[in-house]
């Protein structure tokens, strides 16, 4: 599936807070996958993650000053159960999920190919939140399946079927549906 560039509304693409793949590079150059779901839009291109300190992903972003957040689908998500695992630098999450990767337009780290939804990240400041750094991220660009538009420009959160993880860390997702107008 093809996929338009979103500029000036990249941000909103994480509006729906569904849980994500982050993709970062090792120093060998090889890639990582971690899975997160504490984060959210907070400026008009400033997106905050509470990422754990220890991980690969909090690693490579300190070194490389730049990632990649990867939105599944509702069939993707098992990836986000395998990314979840802490597996050694040399070995690959994306290979283990059967994901390939597509180069990005503004970072070295690479997108998930498969995924609908991807947005190019560049670090821009970080709070000790404990064992978290709560990670702030610049948004650079965005992609999006061109079938996921939605009228204002965005994503189509109920049509691309993105999976919020409801149970953790014993697994259960659900993807949002029946959307209504709320009448006052
Ligand atoms: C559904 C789900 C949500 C998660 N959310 C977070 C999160 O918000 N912050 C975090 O630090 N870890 C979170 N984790 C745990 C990380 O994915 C895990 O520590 C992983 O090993 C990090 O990968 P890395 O070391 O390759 O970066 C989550 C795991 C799952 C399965």
């Amino acid at each position: 599936m093809a996929k338009v560039k979103i500029h000036s509304k990249a941000t909103s693409l994480c509006r729906c807070r569904p849980c994500m793949i982050i993709t970062t590079l090792h120093e060998s150059g090889g890639v990582n996958a971690g899975t997160f779901g504490a984060y959210t839009n907070v400026g008009p291109k400033e997106i905050a993650i509470a990422i754990g300190m220890p991980s690969h992903t909090y690693q490579n972003i300190k070194r490389t000053g730049e990632f990649v957040i990867n939105i599944p689908n509702q069939d993707q998500a098992h990836a986000l159960e395998v990314c979840g695992e802490s597996i050694p630098p040399d070995k690959s999450e994306l290979d283990e999920a059967g994901l390939t990767t597509a180069p990005a337009d503004r970072v070295k780290a690479p997108l998930i190919a498969e995924f609908p939804a991807n947005i190019e990240c560049e670090f821009w400041k970080e709070t000790d939140i404990g064992y978290h750094s709560l990670i702030i991220g610049k948004v650079l660009c965005g992609h999006l399946e061109e079938d996921l538009l939605d009228k204002d420009g965005s994503i189509d959160v109920i049509k691309a079927k993105v999976p919020f993880c409801i149970r953790y860390p014993e697994p259960l997702y659900a993807v949002l549906g029946d959307p209504q107008v709320a009448k006052k």
